[in-house]
């Protein structure tokens, strides 16, 4: 089985769903790591429930990002991981890590892409006033938010909506599709990639 590292500053949703899908055999990888750049975000207490193995660190304590992503790749490689997850990993992912794992990173993005990029995406597309806004996953290259397209999928925000009833919209797709995603891509293009 193919191993993934998932990557995640914050609440963990979506990391959530990721260790439920796991488990109920729908995705059928190994989630060799989660990787935390918030070593007090709730998605570590989530990890440690599951039995996954943390790595935490604080990027203000390094030099540079090179330097904590190289110390990221020997976690990585210590971990045998094949692939890496991100879920609501805030930050750009370097030269490093991009060098290290080409092909192999993806990341999931809450808007219709190349619509709303950036930090929030949700609150950015519900500002704008767009009736279909929706989340993408794809491949993570070297511009923020920018890498090939591998799925996307539509929601659609009515008149009557809320800031908050659009992000639990969205929150609910991610959670089904990314897992679905995933599974996908372990099953055909990641099984010829990795080997
Ligand atoms: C998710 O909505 C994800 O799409 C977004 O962060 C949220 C994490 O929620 N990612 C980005 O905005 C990346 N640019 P979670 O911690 O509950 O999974």
């Amino acid at each position: 089985m193919k191993r993934m590292a998932i990557f995640a500053s914050g609440t963990g949703s979506n990391f959530q769903a990721i260790v439920d899908a796991v488990q109920k055999g729908s995705l059928q990888a190994t989630i060799a790591l989660l990787i935390c750049d918030k070593p007090e975000a709730p998605v570590v207490e989530k990890a440690k429930r599951a039995n996954i193995p943390v790595f935490t660190f604080k990027p203000k304590e390094f030099a540079s990002k090179a330097v904590f992503e190289s110390l990221i790749c020997k976690q990585l490689q210590d971990a045998k991981v094949d692939f890496i997850v991100l879920a609501g990993y805030m930050r750009l992912i370097g030269p490093t890590l991009l060098q290290a794992y080409p092909n192999k990173i993806i990341n999931l993005h809450p808007s219709l892409l190349p619509a709303f990029p950036g930090k929030e995406a949700i609150k950015q597309a519900f500002q704008a006033g767009v009736k279909i806004t929706g989340i993408t996953i794809h491949y993570v290259d070297e511009g923020m938010d920018t890498g090939p397209i591998i799925a996307q999928e539509a929601v659609a925000i009515h008149d009557d909506d809320t800031l908050f009833d659009v992000e639990r919209k969205i929150h609910q797709v991610e959670h089904i599709f990314y897992p679905q995603t995933l599974q996908k891509l372990c099953l055909t293009e990641y099984e010829e990639e990795f080997t």
